[in-house]
């Protein structure tokens, strides 16, 4: 196969994962991108601050402006708005494609970004950008893009969804649980963006950007958090038969032969029989009603280190094959050849 340079940006919760996936699966991931994915150096801040997933030492690097100008594959998992801004800008601009998870960034900064790309012909991809794990961005600006999207409505932050989910079924105390969250990988580095309800606002935009074919700017999201919410609303919620969530909304308005949108995220009291209500943990639910399609359901880990990192790598190998083939970056592998075998008709409780 041939060699594709792969540099990361970043080791915590995400790009750490990244990292080790990619070097557990090389062959397996070769097979399928078509190319060998070398994982050429990882930048960080602090090359010797104790990691909780083990790396070789010699690929960590604080000079991540020769790392991206030698790579094929720009892996972007540090977070913010700068660096991670001109470090893409830079990686696109020496010819790699780019794989992003920051929706803090492409909700800001997303036009510029997406243009620099088209100027030298390089792709920049986000899937995990949305909703951690779960794969949304390629349903809406593919598999939909010969519908008509109306609605999106969903759980798109899993750090309030977890904080929400314990509060309402443990009784659990707000900040408990959000230091909680942070142990386990979900919440931003500060999480104030989680909670005050920026992140969800950040990933409705990109959502309803690629939804409804046009720029949403951040400023125009609606956005309320969770910080308001107390232990007595959640129990006086219990007691009428509903739960609070954190909705994100994103709808197409049609009035007077005007079209119009509206994106906005807030609390919201949801029945205990709605779907949404069953979203425990730090699990999304994305909604999408298109007018062809009808009502689709997207499910699944919303944040965490190693599911957002299957996110990230799909969108690694896109990347790869896109990189060598010069295609879209969608195709087929079927290079694993296993065996297949019959089971027949078995009653199984799932
Ligand atoms: P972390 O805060 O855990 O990790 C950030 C990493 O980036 C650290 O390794 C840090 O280095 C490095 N870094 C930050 N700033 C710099 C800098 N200026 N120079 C060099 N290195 C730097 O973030 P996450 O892994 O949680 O998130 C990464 C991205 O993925 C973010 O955009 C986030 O929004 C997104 N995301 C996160 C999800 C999650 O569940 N955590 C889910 C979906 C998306 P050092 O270790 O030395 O401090
Ligand atoms: N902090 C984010 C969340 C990470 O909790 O949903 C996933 O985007």
């Amino acid at each position: 196969y041939r060699r594709l340079r792969v540099a990361l940006l970043g080791a915590g919760a995400v790009g750490s994962q990244v990292a080790s996936l990619l070097l557990r699966h090389g062959d397996e991931l070769a097979d399928r991108a078509g190319a060998r994915l070398e994982l050429v150096g990882i930048a960080v801040r602090d090359v010797d601050a104790p990691r909780d997933v083990e790396l070789p030492r010699e690929l960590y690097t604080t000079d991540a402006e020769t790392l991206i100008t030698g790579a094929d594959i720009v892996i972007e998992l540090m977070g913010g708005i700068e660096p991670a801004r001109s470090h893409i800008l830079l990686g696109l601009g020496s010819g790699a494609d780019v794989v992003t998870a920051n929706k803090a960034l492409l909700a800001t900064h997303g036009p510029e970004i997406y243009e620099a790309a088209d100027r030298v012909g390089a792709s920049v991809y986000y899937e995990a950008a949305a909703a951690g794990a779960i794969p949304i961005i390629r349903p809406l600006r593919d598999s939909l893009a010969g519908d008509r999207v109306v609605r999106i409505m969903g759980i798109v932050n899993g750090t309030t969804n977890y904080i929400l989910d314990r509060m309402d079924t443990e009784g659990a105390d707000f900040a408990d649980v959000l230091a909680d969250a942070q142990r386990l990988g979900y919440a931003e580095a500060d999480p104030t963006a989680d909670v005050e309800g920026y992140d969800a606002a950040q990933k409705a935009a990109i959502l309803a950007s690629l939804a409804f074919h046009t720029t949403v700017p951040l400023e125009s999201v609606h956005c309320e958090g969770i910080t308001t919410i107390t232990a007595s609303m959640i129990e006086e919620a219990r007691d009428a038969g509903f739960v609070i969530k954190l909705l994100a909304v994103c709808e197409r308005l049609d009035g007077d032969g005007t079209e119009s949108i509206s994106v906005r995220v807030y609390p919201a009291l949801v029945p205990r029989s709605h779907p949404l209500a069953a979203v425990h943990g730090a699990n999304n639910a994305v909604f999408v009603e298109a007018e062809a399609a009808g009502s689709l359901m997207f499910y699944g880990a919303g944040a965490g280190g190693v599911q957002t990192a299957s996110a990230v790598l799909g969108d690694v190998v896109s990347a790869a094959r896109r990189h060598i083939a010069g295609g879209t970056g969608v195709g087929e592998s079927t290079r694993a050849n296993l065996p297949i075998v019959s089971i027949g008709h078995v009653m199984t409780r799932y």
